[in-house]
């Protein structure tokens, strides 16, 4: 059977990376099923797929299973080594890895790095790196500039009606000042705490 992320599940002892690479374990995903849900209709046909925040694919597994079969996903995570290794790495390549759809490029390294030489055009952007307010405002203020008229950039852990949701969550702070702020991005779709915003043509 292909291999399918469990969502926000916890496996006890086997919740190690070292568990989810040795495959004691399915892949964890971050997000809530619904939240994969709503990835997957807003990443349907989209050629240029950037997600910033990867942990072991949830939500990079979902936008993949979607996009244009032609299209592009591009994965950014830092994923720091221990002894030379990253374990929810290993995890991750082998559950996107499982989904033949598209091509994906991993950039290993600081969602603002890779904006300092990024030039194309995206259709749909996930952020889900560092929940930081100054670092989610960054990435913000990085990307969102490529997002073409008609695309579609989705925050997750932006709203605070989820369960685990507390205003601890530079994210959620963030994405309330946003949709506050007058400007072209309007909220076209939520559920959980995935907030989907869109842009005026
Ligand atoms: C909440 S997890 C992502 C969960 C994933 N989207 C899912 O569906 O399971 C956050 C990830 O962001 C990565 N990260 C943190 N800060 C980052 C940054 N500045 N640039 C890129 N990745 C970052 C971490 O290494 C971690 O793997």
């Amino acid at each position: 059977m292909a291999l399918a992320p469990e969502h926000q599940k916890d496996f006890g002892w086997r919740s190690s990376t070292l568990a989810g690479a040795l495959r004691l374990r399915p892949p964890v995903a971050q997000i809530t099923s619904s939240e994969g849900e709503l990835t997957e209709r807003w990443a349907t046909g989209a050629k240029r797929v950037v997600q910033i925040g990867i942990a072991e694919g949830g939500s990079a597994w979902h936008a993949r299973r979607a996009m244009d079969p032609r299209g592009t996903l591009h994965l950014i995570d830092t994923y720091p080594t221990v002894l030379g290794l990253n374990l929810s790495r290993v995890t991750a390549r082998r559950l996107v890895g499982g989904v033949e759809r598209g091509r994906v490029e991993w950039l290993r390294a600081r969602s603002d790095e890779v904006a300092k030489t990024w030039d194309l055009p995206i259709d749909f952007l996930f952020i889900d790196g560092d929940h930081s307010h100054d670092a989610v405002r960054r990435d913000w203020e990085d990307w969102s500039g490529y997002v073409t008229p008609g695309g579609h950039v989705a925050f997750h852990d932006a709203l605070k009606d989820a369960p685990w949701m507390d205003d601890s969550y530079g994210s959620a702070r963030f994405v309330s000042e946003l949709l506050e702020s007058p400007g072209p991005w309007r909220l076209m779709d939520h559920v959980d705490s995935l907030a989907v915003l869109g842009r005026d043509p």
